[in-house]
């Protein structure tokens, strides 16, 4: 099988995860990292194997062994990362959020277009073989019709401005750090958009939301409760609840086992997922294969869905007031 050649740029906490589950996979090298520091991207080629180090992303985006590249900058920096490796004919894999806003996404979805690449938002959850056995228990019935879900994706941390969590300026924010999941998740189980959307927030005085509820309501009347927060432990588990049973999935977004109850509470079904790299091989995977394929995007995070999304959250920090600087170019 033709093996195919990752870059990554930004040697940040996500690339080395990322670069640690390329090292576990069949069929795929890590040909190049790039940092904005030589030094730094020297550390992580050595650390992860990558076969050559780049001090600026520029290098990288023009370097001629490379197939496809990975984007873990921060949410800010993705619009014109992504631009840059797709005007030099790379596929991109890019991290959630895709970026800052639908117009920045439409933009790279058609940059892409244009210069015949793949391209596709980093929603790793999606190929969890969890999130599959949950899809398959939904559309099997085993809970019924689904009426309800509660999501929540949040934890403590104490507030440092440092941090993008809270950095205005990197695009702070529990949305669109942590809310992105419980969002798609829904809609991924849903196989729907929501029909109607309210929401609460709460700011900080830097203009982040360090919180949020938002209630989702889909064509047959379910209704989705979901949170997230970057500094309140909110949880971090899916639950799904229909009329014959409900589903639990701990950690749902990178979630390795679920459960199924009855409505009396019994424990009926257990899926656990057999083994993994650090999970984020699933949706490395599915980049190898379409790009062997020819295809410019893929089947199961289409980029239709990561726009829907975008716009989901658009909606929702222009109702909150929150309008980031880079926005206003
Ligand atoms: N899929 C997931 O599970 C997951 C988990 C965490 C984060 N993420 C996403 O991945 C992205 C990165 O998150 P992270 O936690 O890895 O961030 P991080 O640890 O701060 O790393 C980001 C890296 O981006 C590079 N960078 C480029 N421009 C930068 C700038 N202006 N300020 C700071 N760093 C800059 C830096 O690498 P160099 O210095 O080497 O250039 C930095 O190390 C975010 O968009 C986040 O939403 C996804």
């Amino acid at each position: 099988m033709r093996t195919i050649q990752w870059g990554i740029i930004g040697t940040g906490n996500i690339a080395s995860k990322f670069a640690e589950a390329l090292q576990g996979m069949e069929d795929t090298s890590l040909a190049g990292v790039a940092s904005r520091n030589l030094e730094k991207a020297s550390k992580f080629a050595k650390e992860f194997g990558a076969l050559k180090a780049y001090g600026s992303y520029e290098e990288l985006a023009e370097a001629t062994d490379i197939d496809v590249v990975y984007i873990g900058t921060p949410h800010t920096e993705h619009l014109v990362n992504a631009a840059l490796m797709i005007k030099n004919k790379k596929a991109v894999l890019c991290e959630k959020p895709f970026t800052l806003n639908e117009r920045d996404s439409k933009y790279l979805v058609e940059l892409a277009k244009d210069n015949k690449v793949f391209l596709m938002e980093a929603m790793w959850t999606k190929f969890l073989p969890t999130t599959i056995q949950v899809k398959r228990w939904l559309n099997e019935g085993k809970i019924g019709i689904v009426k309800k879900m509660q999501i929540g994706f949040g934890f403590f941390n104490e507030f440092n401005e440092a941090h993008r969590y809270f950095n205005f300026n990197l695009g702070g924010g529990a949305l669109l750090d942590v809310g992105i999941y419980p969002i798609t998740y829904a809609i991924d189980l849903m196989e729907s958009n929501p029909d109607k959307i309210c929401s609460m927030v709460s700011k900080l005085e830097n203009g982040i939301d360090e919180q949020n509820c938002i209630l989702f309501q889909f064509p047959g009347q379910a209704i989705a409760m979901l949170s997230s927060a970057v500094a309140v432990e909110v949880g971090k588990e899916a639950l799904i609840i229909g009329d014959k049973g409900r589903i639990r999935v701990p950690n749902f977004w990178k979630a390795d086992k679920a459960y199924v109850y009855d409505n009396e509470g019994k424990l009926i079904e257990t899926y656990k997922e057999a083994d993994r790299v650090n999970g984020y091989e699933f949706e490395a995977y599915e980049v190898n294969q379409c790009i062997r394929e020819g295809l410019l995007e893929s089947k199961r995070v289409p980029l239709k869905d990561t726009l829907d999304v975008m716009k989901i959250m658009d909606d929702l920090r222009k109702e909150w007031g929150i309008h980031y600087p880079q926005e206003n170019n």
